[in-house]
């Protein structure tokens, strides 16, 4: 089989870019068409950005899940799916063909729909990495409610206030996680997440870890109780059928919270079609996917990259995907190398901090790995620095792997700005150029658009692409002024972002209060306010800084209501609290007690120079006339870590 719409040669490339801005409508309707649908869309594509208002394929009918596995089982039920590789090495490999994937699918829809789960309910889902997670998404697309997939590492209070956010009714998890040597007890987080939750009707609990979990009468179900009741259901005589529910294409399919500049995590939502076509287009095109290929996506299921690389990219293709429940680092640093070898892995897309802290372990644990199935290697979430972009290009693609340096972010549903594998040129630490369907504009501080090239300014996207966020859950007035009103009539990314002399994009990081720590996106402001619900913290301010393997570290500045406390003491105390209110992953790299922070007149903390000391340069600190107090600075700076 061959995918009719892979672009193969730079030319074509150059034609398809061409199309898709001159008359995205005809350039989308064409990859459409190759889908199945309920019903044909009445029109293509009608949108403003300053509502935003967005509609693709408005009047069509479809269902997501016949695309990503019913039209694929009459040529390709007995191929594999999804290959699942455990945690732990010694488990058995699970292997999962698209037959049973929908049998799977269609047993989860039923138990849904047994448990008063409807069309547009919102269910949350807090599992590890198991196949289960996927049948519980796909189950969820199914009959129409709307998945809400939770990364495993959020804390209780951060779950409660999603459930909360999202008016969820329904809970599916996992009884515990294993992740390295570790055992997350998800249920016992579930249940303090319910504590002052009055919304959730059910949970229903798969059994993983074997870890004791406390079940509540009429609320806590079995998965393993559930299915088999719903297998008799949907299987007769063989047989196995649950009719997928037709949806309009502008119907929310999931919600994924993500941290912005202000406030708690806004709650993000795509679309069914328009997600559907993105995840597809981007996932066939940049990997230069082919048909039997094994793509191994490392990213967590509970992030955006999970969802559209792991899942709906590679299975609306008919691929095979791989699923991975561990860690990079456990048993050993070669764990990533061996899997690759065990199940001649042939796409792998990862993250430069993954790379980063492989590279530091060493060439040892590659000396015995096959890595010859490897054809394009790829990196998500942040910069990739050069060293580890040569790294990567050397030791596990040999220098014959292209890599594809994909820029993105949850809100656009699917790769952006990206080279296409063994197509398009690549420069190392370069995004390098936009997809067909995405017109990237540069703009200065004062609104103009940068036009040229070797020029840098705020990424700004110009055109509606399918992919993109339709609105922030429960709150469009949030949307709207988080992405649509820095700049009329265009949507604003959050990065800074240079063009150099042939028109590559290099990303260069946020240009707002967001943290890139591990690749992992975390608001400075979710973290202040964690660290001030400390019952001791007057005020605290929260920056990034470099950090070699991380890409950025936290710093924070935190005021202490009397000096003579037991400092190593505070620090755990606050590292304990950022740990319980958001989750371990936003814990500060480095506190430091201060007196005073650096104010203007009107009590808006000056972080730029909080920033500068946090990264040691003193000497650029720049004006500190306008502070209300500019000795402060000089206080920060002799104590500073
Ligand atoms: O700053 C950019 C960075 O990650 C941010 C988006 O984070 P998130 O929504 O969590 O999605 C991560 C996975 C898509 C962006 O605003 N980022 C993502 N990819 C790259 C990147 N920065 C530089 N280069 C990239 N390839």
């Amino acid at each position: 089989m061959m995918y009719p719409y892979q672009i193969k040669s730079i030319e074509q490339y150059q034609e398809a870019y061409q199309k898709s801005i001159e008359n995205p409508e005809a350039f989308w309707e064409a990859i459409a068409s190759h889908f199945t649908w309920h019903k044909k869309w009445d029109s293509v594509l009608s949108y403003n950005f300053t509502e935003p208002k967005i509609n693709w394929f408005q009047g069509g009918k479809l269902n997501i899940t016949e695309n990503c596995i019913d039209r694929h089982l009459a040529t390709r039920g007995e191929e594999t799916a999804i290959i699942w590789e455990p945690n732990n090495p010694d488990e058995h490999t699970r292997v999962i063909t698209y037959n049973r994937l929908h049998k799977r699918v269609c047993m989860v829809a039923q138990m849904l729909r047994n448990l008063g789960v409807k069309k547009g309910d919102r269910v949350c889902i807090y599992m590890g990495m198991v196949p289960e997670l996927t049948y519980a998404i796909l189950g969820c697309a199914r009959i129409g409610a709307i998945h809400s997939v939770i990364f495993g590492g959020f804390s209780a209070q951060s779950i409660a206030d999603r459930l909360e956010d999202a008016q969820a009714e329904f809970i599916i998890t996992c009884d515990g996680a294993e992740r390295g040597n570790k055992n997350i007890p998800l249920k016992s987080v579930i249940d303090e997440a319910l504590i002052a939750n009055k919304l959730v009707k059910k949970v229903v609990v798969y059994t993983r870890t074997r870890t004791p979990v406390s079940m509540l009468k009429g609320r806590d179900v079995w998965w393993e109780d559930e299915m088999e009741q719903a297998e008799h259901q949907v299987e007769k005589n063989g047989v196995v059928s649950f009719p997928a529910e037709p949806m309009d294409a502008e119907d929310p399919l999931f919600i994924l919270y993500t941290s912005g500049s202000t406030g708690k995590p806004k709650g993000v939502v795509h679309s069914i079609a328009g997600y559907m076509l993105w995840a597809n287009y981007t996932f066939l095109n940049v990997f230069q996917y082919q048909v039997g290929q094994i793509h191994f996506c490392t990213a967590d299921i509970g992030w955006i990259t999970g969802h559209s690389y792991i899942v709906y990219g590679p299975l609306s293709a008919g691929g095979t995907s791989l699923m991975f429940e561990g860690i990079p680092t456990w048993p050993d640093a070669g764990r990533f190398w061996e899997i690759v070898d065990k199940h001649q892995v042939n796409i792998l897309y990862t993250a430069p901090t993954a790379i980063r802290s492989l590279m530091a372990y060493g060439l040892s644990y590659l000396v015995d790995k096959d890595l010859s199935s490897l054809k394009v290697l790829g990196s998500v979430g942040e910069p990739i620095n050069e060293e580890a972009w040569h790294w990567f290009s050397q030791h596990i693609g040999k220098g014959k792997c292209p890599i594809v340096d994909t820029w993105w972010q949850t809100e656009t549903g699917g790769i952006m700005i990206s080279n296409l594998a063994g197509i398009t040129p690549q420069k190392p630490a370069h995004a390098t150029l936009p997809l067909p369907g995405v017109l990237p504009v540069l703009l200065d501080e004062n609104g103009f658009e940068i036009v040229g090239n070797k020029v840098s300014g705020n990424l700004c996207i110009k055109l509606a692409w399918p992919g993109m966020i339709r609105t922030t859950y429960g709150d469009h007035e949030r949307c709207k002024s988080n992405y649509f009103s820095t700049y009329p009539n265009l949507y604003f990314t959050g990065d800074g972002c240079l063009r150099d002399e042939n028109g590559n994009y290099r990303i260069t990081g946020r240009v707002d209060d967001v943290l890139n720590v591990s690749g992992h996106r975390i608001g400075t402001a979710e973290v202040e306010n964690a660290i001030n619900s400390h019952s001791g913290v007057i005020e605290s301010a929260v920056v990034g800084y470099p950090h070699d393997m991380k890409g950025q570290g936290i710093y924070a500045y935190v005021i202490f209501e009397e000096s003579n406390h037991d400092h190593q003491l505070t620090k755990q105390d606050i590292l304990q609290t950022v740990t319980r209110i958001i989750g371990a992953i936003a814990k500060p790299d480095k506190i430091q007690f201060v007196n005073g922070l650096p104010k203007t007149r009107s009590g808006k903390i000056m972080r730029r120079i909080l920033r500068k000391i946090a990264e040691g340069e003193y000497n650029s600190i720049g004006d500190t006339s306008t502070l209300l107090d500019p000795t402060v600075v000089d206080d920060i700076k002799k104590t500073a870590l």
